[in-house]
């Protein structure tokens, strides 16, 4: 195996855990694309980071200043995580889901939502790394997150 193949195993490794970042543009376009990188960067500021390949539906929207929600899914939303990681459905994303469409889209019935406005983009080779400043965060009180490893939902 070559040096990608190696890397792309060792990375199929990790457990995830799967969100949708949504938003909406200026032109009230929504879009939604299911993620895995979000990682937090600090606390104060509150802030987390998520990569977003160039090429995804949503990646024009992101700019700096503008809104979006990071939705951590639960067990239960396997169904919105396919939605918003087909191509073929990038139409009915809004359609599945409790999705409250007044301002920043967020899902209701998620694990949590962490909103957020862009501070930072840093554009590396494929992906743009997107910096969020957190201005509100919900959770639920019971963990049922959904993770993603080798290439499957658990
Ligand atoms: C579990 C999982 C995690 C993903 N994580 C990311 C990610 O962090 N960044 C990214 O750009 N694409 C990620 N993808 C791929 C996108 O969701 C997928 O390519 C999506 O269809 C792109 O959006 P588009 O169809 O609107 O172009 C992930 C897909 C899955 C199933």
């Amino acid at each position: 195996m070559n040096l990608q193949d190696n890397f792309r195993k060792a990375m199929r490794s990790y457990i995830y855990s799967v969100s949708v970042m949504s938003n909406v543009d200026e032109n009230k376009k929504f879009s939604a694309i299911t993620v895995s990188s979000v990682t937090s960067v600090s606390l104060d500021p509150p802030s987390l980071l998520v990569c977003i390949n160039k090429s995804a539906g949503i990646h024009n929207s992101i700019k700096e200043g503008s809104s979006f929600c990071i939705n951590l899914l639960n067990k239960n939303q396997e169904d919105i995580s396919n939605l918003c990681s087909s191509f073929k459905t990038e139409g009915d994303r809004f359609n599945s889901g409790d999705w409250d469409l007044n301002g920043t889209p967020f899902l209701k019935s998620a694990q949590a939502n962490i909103f957020c406005t862009v501070d930072e983009l840093i554009s590396y080779h494929t992906h743009t790394i997107v910096i969020g400043h957190v201005t509100n965060s919900l959770s639920d009180e019971k963990i049922n997150t959904l993770t993603y490893v080798d290439g499957s939902y658990e």
